[in-house]
């Protein structure tokens, strides 16, 4: 078997990767920032990690207001997320440009996602840096799905958004559902 090397881009590797729009807010000022790169670190206490470059705008504000949403977009949201993920709160209010809906948190202050299909409230619990990202720790204030969206079996009946690299995405294929 012949191998080849990389030597960029290898975080690709571990991609499709479920992706997220992060909600922060403070002192009036909010964005949304999709985010692909998190993972479940506790069940108990329920923690969340993110790993997020220094210079996002969605970093300064949670660093402020120590909370933060995530909001999970279906597929159908792409092209939003891509718009979400190529321009900055700083300088476009990222609501009006891609007419998603404000929802009123019921545990933080920021805004939520009302299109999404499920949503966890968080509050910062770590932030440490690590190379060029910071690696963001939030424990989960609270979790909340929409209830037309999931079965008691937690079988989804909506498509998640997964992340391949630029502006792809592609949905998780349940017609290949595989047992192991
Ligand atoms: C699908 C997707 C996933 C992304 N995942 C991350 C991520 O995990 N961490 C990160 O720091 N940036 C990530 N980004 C980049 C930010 O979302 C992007 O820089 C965004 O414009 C920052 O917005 P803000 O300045 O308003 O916070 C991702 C972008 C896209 C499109």
């Amino acid at each position: 078997m012949e191998w080849k090397t990389i030597d960029r881009n290898w975080m690709f590797l571990v991609h499709p990767a479920l992706t997220v729009l992060l909600t922060a807010a403070y002192q009036g000022q909010e964005t949304i920032t999709p985010m692909a790169w998190l993972m479940p670190l506790s069940g108990e206490p329920p923690l969340v990690a993110l790993s997020m470059k220094r210079t996002r705008f969605a970093y300064e504000l949670l660093k402020a207001s120590s909370q933060f949403a995530l909001n999970l977009p279906t597929i159908a949201e792409a092209k939003k997320v891509w718009a979400c993920g190529v321009t900055s709160g700083r300088t476009r209010d990222k609501f009006a440009l891609t007419g998603f809906t404000r929802l009123e948190a019921g545990r933080i202050n920021a805004p939520l996602v009302a299109e999404s299909a499920a949503i966890l409230e968080c509050q910062l619990s770590d932030d440490r840096p690590y190379g060029d990202h910071q690696l963001l720790v939030g424990e989960i204030l609270l979790a909340r799905v929409r209830a037309d969206l999931y079965d008691e079996e937690w079988s989804p009946s909506f498509l998640a958004c997964l992340h391949l690299r630029k502006e792809k995405f592609i949905p998780p294929d349940w017609s290949r559902l595989t047992k192991g």
